[in-house]
């Protein structure tokens, strides 16, 4: 797959603009196994990049202009790096636009390029396109220009430009994963520090992303709320634990035994978070010893604490996980992502793979009357550069 994108991306690139590009860049989407919502709490994630990816083929330019062609779109949109506004026009462009800026924030001197940007990590269904665009433009400037930047500035920057200039309050998951992506492993994230470790993906499973097709339109507002609401918890319980900065200091057992101070609502965003970091280290124990069942038991439990206690969840969602966990071979299912729509993630026995495709298909079907699009991933490395003869 990667090198028929780089193939076409490359042929579009001489199309456009009438020579051959410097160099080509893929950036994957991703998908989070478990540890929703806990990102914004400095707690722990456990993604993996996947063989979706943005490709972005550029050569330099020495005006101070940069040029870009939305392939996909057939879109094209122009500006000066020395002035850079956000797009009304062309949404998508933000992306770069605000990324270009970060790095000239961050003190990094650059010029401008041509791009042509093509993609096939789907847009909108929770699989980060957007951080794989902002990741592969920055990554695009980078080799251009010899900067001096770590994978974990990278993905501060990236999201930065998420935050600050297209205005969605992320965590750093996305952009880290995207970044920071190992073949067949996860990465458990440390969101407080942002150490992480490599997680040998199992070999015997296959990891099945179901695409509800469901928009995702309450997500903004919702995890706005959401993230306010984690906040007002940790004032809450500081006077009772002291020393906590977010409700990645709290056990289970502290909230148990303060959960009281909080109001309803309040006490079960609390309970998803603090019991969601947990599950999160329990499933990287459970992976260390070969324990897929223990993990999949994990990751249902991550879809019911979702559901009831953060409730990010709707009925499709609860349907497409439900059926998942209905088929036999399939260890555990959740949605992943910021909820309310986009992708569920399963677990299934290489085995039952066809099986599962099927059953899921017919049952999502018959329960909302929408097709689901299913396929098998595999966890793929962060942001390359890709070798000019497989292009
Ligand atoms: C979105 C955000 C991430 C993370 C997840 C929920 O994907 O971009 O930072 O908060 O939602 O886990």
């Amino acid at each position: 797959m990667v090198i028929i994108d780089a193939a076409r991306i490359h042929s579009h690139f001489v199309t456009h603009f009438g020579h051959a590009p410097q160099l080509i860049v893929r950036a994957p989407g991703r998908v989070n196994l478990i540890g929703e919502h806990t990102d914004y709490n400095a707690g722990f994630v456990l993604p993996a990049a996947i063989d979706r990816a943005t490709f972005i083929a550029a050569s330099p330019r020495t005006d101070r202009r940069v040029c870009v062609f939305a392939a996909d779109l057939n879109e094209s949109d122009e500006f000066a790096i020395d002035q850079i506004e956000r797009s009304g026009l062309r949404p998508w462009s933000n992306y770069i636009r605000g990324m270009v800026r970060a790095l000239q924030a961050a003190g990094h001197v650059i010029d401008g390029a041509d791009m042509v940007v093509s993609s096939s990590v789907p847009r909108g269904a929770g699989l980060s396109s957007s951080a794989a665009l902002e990741v592969a433009t920055g990554y695009v400037f980078q080799l251009f220009y010899n900067l001096n930047i770590l994978g974990e500035e990278l993905a501060l920057m990236a999201q930065a430009t998420e935050n600050t200039f297209v205005g969605v309050n992320c965590g750093i998951m996305d952009q880290f994963i995207v970044t920071l992506g190992k073949a067949n492993h996860a990465l458990l994230i440390d969101c407080r520090d942002l150490s992480y470790q490599e997680v040998p993906m199992p070999t015997k499973a296959a990891v099945v992303i179901c695409d509800s097709h469901i928009e995702r339109s309450l997500a903004a507002s919702a995890y706005n709320q959401r993230r306010a609401e984690c906040e007002h918890a940790v004032e809450l319980l500081k006077p009772v634990i002291p020393g906590i900065k977010a409700l990645r200091d709290v056990s289970s057992t502290q909230l148990e035994q303060h959960g009281h101070l909080l109001s309803a609502v309040v006490l079960q965003r609390a309970r998803h978070v603090v019991s969601e970091n947990e599950r999160v280290i329990a499933s990287v124990q459970a992976l260390s010893q070969g324990d897929i069942a223990e993990f999949g038991r994990l990751m249902n439990a991550s879809h019911a604490s979702l559901r009831d206690d953060y409730a990010v969840s709707i009925p499709e969602m609860d349907a497409l996980v439900a059926a998942a966990q209905r088929v036999s071979g399939c260890y555990g299912s959740r949605l992943t992502g910021a909820g309310f729509g986009g992708c569920t993630v399963s677990l299934v026995d290489t085995d039952a793979v066809e099986r599962f495709r099927h059953e899921v298909a017919a049952a999502y079907l018959a329960s909302t009357g929408k097709s689901a699009t299913i396929y098998v991933t595999h966890a793929a490395d962060g942001v390359s550069r890709i070798r000019p003869d497989s292009a």
